[in-house]
């Protein structure tokens, strides 16, 4: 079962082009994105009411997309407002529409109760195009149910070891540091998780250490995981000794290094899911845009492989429960959250465990 009242992600601004239909399933929902004339984003369901032929095959034209099998016509209120081959229109036939909200240049759907989509809940996002950041907006698919996504994100542990030859690169002093890190996890008012990670005279990134200078750094990490799966990562390389002289110092000190990566995690389906993700450094720290990009490509397909890979056993064991320990307690709070809210979707029966 998946969440509906919620504010997916469906995708980047850009990946909406202005005049052709994209279809795009999210969260089990077959659905058809088009512009209108204006250039606003439309979403109905992906599936004419004549004989179900795709929308995603139609043409736009204006405001309307014409299904092009029989040539029906539907307005962005979804209602048919044409048939070429009688003059009477009955607005009984009509397709299902569902809100969307362009903001922080991504595009946000509402699948679930109309009369619940407020636009104040649109997580908060800062996107590619926020100008602070030098970010270029990407994402894969995975062959996964999305909760393994999300466990990954909220325990970055894993990097010492999936990411070994990418964010890691083969530097084990590192990924032994980041592993053994002090880990605080505080749960948020809005169902989110904050997790901070302070490594005190740790060694700077292995990728970034050909445009730094020193080698060693106060290092902090934090990431917010909002619900459905929204991710924002600040990470901060300080000069040593910062974290010795309280929070007070810390939060007014200017890192030599900051980085941010702007994540969602949207369901295709149970066993599919959309990763979204833009990283990058300060704008001010120069045109580093490709490096980001290419690192970031090579770091989530390692998370792609071994997610599939567990999603394959996880397949094949179906009574067999996870085993938890001290870095799932981010993991198992998020996951309490999403299961309280399935469940007052009145999906009683419905779990968030995959499997
Ligand atoms: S199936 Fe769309 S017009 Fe016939
Ligand atoms: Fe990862």
């Amino acid at each position: 079962m998946l969440l509906r009242n919620c504010w997916y992600m469906a995708g980047w601004q850009s990946d909406f082009a202005s005049t052709t239909p994209t279809s795009r399933t999210i969260a089990g929902e077959a659905l058809v994105f088009y512009r209108r004339s204006n250039g606003e984003l439309v979403v109905m369901e992906d599936r004419c009411s004549h004989r179900f032929a795709p929308l995603s095959r139609g043409r736009v034209e204006g405001d309307d997309i014409r299904c092009m099998y029989h040539g029906l016509k539907f307005g962005p209120d979804g209602v048919c407002n044409h048939i070429p081959q009688q003059s009477y229109v009955s607005n009984r036939i009509r397709v299902r529409t569902f809100p969307i909200i362009e903001r922080h240049g991504a595009a946000w759907i509402w699948l679930g109760e109309t009369n619940k989509a407020q636009s104040e809940h649109v997580p908060h996002f800062a996107g590619p195009s926020n100008y602070e950041w030098s970010m270029v907006p990407d994402q894969i698919e995975l062959q996964a149910n999305y909760a393994l996504l999300n466990d990954n994100l909220l325990d970055l542990s894993h990097v010492a070891f999936v990411h070994r030859e990418s964010f890691g690169a083969g530097d084990e002093a590192s990924a032994t540091e980041f592993s053994r890190a002090e880990v605080t996890t505080t749960s948020l008012a809005n169902g989110g998780v904050r997790v901070e990670r302070r490594m005190r005279n740790a060694t700077v990134p292995p990728y970034v250490r050909d445009y730094l200078e020193t080698k060693r750094a106060d290092f902090y990490v934090k990431s917010e995981h909002l619900i459905p799966g929204i991710f924002l990562l600040n990470t901060r390389c300080y000069p040593l000794g910062t974290f010795d002289q309280g929070e007070e110092a810390l939060s007014c000190a200017t890192p030599f290094l900051a980085e941010f990566s702007c994540q969602a995690v949207t369901p295709i389906n149970e066993r599919a899911t959309r990763y979204f993700f833009a990283l990058g450094p300060w704008s001010a720290l120069g045109d580093l845009k490709q490096f980001y990009l290419d690192i970031g490509r090579r770091a989530f397909a390692e998370d792609r492989a071994m997610l599939e890979a567990q999603q394959e056993v996880i397949d094949r064991s179906p009574n067999a429960r996870f085993a938890n320990l001290t870095m799932d307690k981010a993991s198992a709070a998020f996951r309490a959250q999403m299961n309280k809210l399935i469940r007052e979707e009145g999906a009683l029966h419905a779990s968030y465990e995959p499997g």
